[in-house]
C-alpha cells in the first residue's frame, strides 16, 4: 500500500510529513474570525474528519486546503511543498494541487451525461479520448453506475447523482480528496449505505481523505482521526475510541453527548457537585471547575437510592432501549439510554462511580 501510495505521488521522502499539513492557519470573512490558529496533519492513506456544529468554520478550511480560499495567515503543505503561505503572500490554485473534492450539492453540470461529468477532469488533463473512455468506465464501474454512462443528472436520484460525483473525484486517481458533507442531502438509511461505500472506495483506492461533517456516526465510522472543531478552532484531534474514552474538554464532550458535564465546587472534605454528592478525583486535583460523568458509567437506581437524583423529561425509543432526557440538580441535562419506559416526571435515582469520571 505505501509503495503504490509513494509511486502515486512522487514523493516517497516527504510522506512522514503527511500529506496535508496545515501551521498557523487563520481566516477572517467580513467581520468574523472564522479560524484561528489551526495545526493539523493529515496522514497519507488515512481518513481525518473535521467534524463540528454548523458555522464552526470546516468547509473554510477545506476551502483553504483545496485552494479555493487564500488564508490570511499560516501554511498550507500538500504532499512536502508550501502551497499557501499567508505571510508571504504565496499562492498555488486549485487546479495545480492535485486533489479532488465532492460538495454537498454534487456540482454536477446539468446539460452533460454522466459519462462527460466524470470524464470532465480528463479532458482539462488532455488525456486522449480512448483512455478516457477506460478511465471512466472504471470509475463508473466502482460506484455501480455503468448502466448509466448516458443520463442526465437530472434523472438520477440523489445517491446516484452524489456517487457520480464521488466517480468524477476518482477517475483521475488523485491521492487526496476532500469531502465537504457529500451525505448531508440525503435520508438517513442512503447515508448509511453510502458511508458504507465510501469507506470500500477510500481503503480500496488507498486515499488519503479530509472528510467534513457535523454528522457524529458518519465521522466516526468513516475517520481514523476526528478534529473536533468549535468557534474556528480544533478542540481535539483523535481516533474516535479516545474521544469517547478521554475528551480534552467540555466542550468536546458535550457536542459528543458522552454524558452530563456539571460543575463542580471544592470543599472542606473535597470536590462537589454544586448541591450534589462529594466526589473523588483518581488523582489529587489542584483546580477543577467541571466533571464529566459518562453516560455508559451510570446505572439508574429507585429514587433517592444512588448518588443523584433525575426526573425524567422524555423518552425516544431507539430499538435497543429508551433515550431518557433527564433532569439533574441545578437545571442540567443529560442523555440516557435506559431499558424500560419512564413517564415524564418519573423520578430515578443514578449510580456511578467516580473511576469513571473526568475533571475539567
Ligand atoms: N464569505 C463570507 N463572509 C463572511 N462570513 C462568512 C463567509 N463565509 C463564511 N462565513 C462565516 O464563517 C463561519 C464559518 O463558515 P463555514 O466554514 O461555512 O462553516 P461550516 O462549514 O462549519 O458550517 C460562519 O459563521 C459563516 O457565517
Ligand atoms: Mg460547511
Amino acid at each position: 500500500m505505501k509503495d503504490v501510495e509513494a509511486e502515486r505521488s512522487g514523493q516517497a521522502a516527504a510522506s512522514d510529513d503527511g500529506i496535508v499539513r496545515l501551521s498557523g492557519i487563520s481566516m477572517r470573512l467580513g467581520a468574523s474570525q472564522v479560524l484561528s490558529d489551526i495545526d493539523l496533519t493529515l496522514q497519507r492513506g488515512r481518513v481525518t474528519a473535521l467534524l463540528g456544529p454548523s458555522g464552526c468554520g470546516k468547509t473554510t478550511l477545506l476551502r483553504i486546503v483545496a485552494g479555493l480560499l487564500e488564508p490570511d495567515a499560516g501554511q498550507v503543505l500538500l504532499r512536502g511543498r508550501t502551497v499557501a503561505d499567508g505571510a508571504k503572500g504565496h499562492f498555488v490554485p486549485p487546479e495545480d494541487r492535485a486533489l479532488a473534492m465532492v460538495f454537498q450539492d454534487y456540482a454536477l453540470w446539468p446539460h452533460m451525461t454522466v459519462a462527460a461529468n466524470v470524464g470532465f477532469p480528463l479532458e482539462m488533463q488532455r488525456q486522449p479520448a480512448a483512455r478516457r473512455a477506460a478511465m471512466v468506465g472504471e470509475a463508473l464501474d466502482r460506484v455501480g453506475l455503468s448502466a448509466f454512462a448516458d443520463r442526465r443528472p437530472a434523472d438520477l436520484s440523489g445517491g446516484q447523482q452524489q456517487r457520480v460525483a464521488i466517480a468524477r473525484a476518482v477517475v483521475s486517481k488523485p491521492d487526496l480528496v476532500l469531502f465537504d458533507e457529500p451525505l448531508s442531502n440525503l435520508d438517513r438509511e442512503l447515508r448509511e449505505t453510502m458511508v458504507d461505500e465510501i469507506a470500500g472506495l477510500v481503503s480500496d483506492l488507498g486515499l488519503s481523505a479530509l472528510y467534513v461533517t457535523h454528522d457524529q456516526a458518519e465521522a466516526f465510522s468513516l475517520a481514523d482521526e476526528v478534529a473536533v472543531m468549535r468557534q474556528g478552532r480544533i478542540e481535539q484531534l483523535a481516533p474516535p475510541e479516545e474521544l469517547l474514552a478521554a475528551p480534552a474538554t467540555p466542550h468536546v464532550a458535550e457536542f459528543l453527548r458522552i454524558g452530563a458535564v456539571l460543575p463542580v465546587m471544592p470543599g472542606p472534605d473535597g470536590w462537589h457537585l454544586s448541591g450534589g454528592p462529594r466526589l473523588v478525583p483518581t488523582t489529587a486535583l489542584a483546580h477543577a471547575s467541571q466533571v464529566l460523568i459518562p453516560a455508559r458509567a451510570v446505572r439508574v437506581t429507585p429514587p433517592g437510592a444512588g448518588r443523584l437524583d433525575a426526573c425524567v423529561i422524555r423518552t425516544l425509543f431507539r430499538g435497543d432501549a429508551h433515550l431518557a432526557t433527564l433532569d439533574l440538580p441545578g437545571g442540567h441535562r443529560m442523555q440516557l439510554p435506559i431499558p424500560n419506559r419512564l413517564p415524564p416526571g418519573a423520578r430515578i435515582g443514578l449510580d456511578f462511580d467516580d473511576v469513571a469520571l473526568r475533571w475539567f
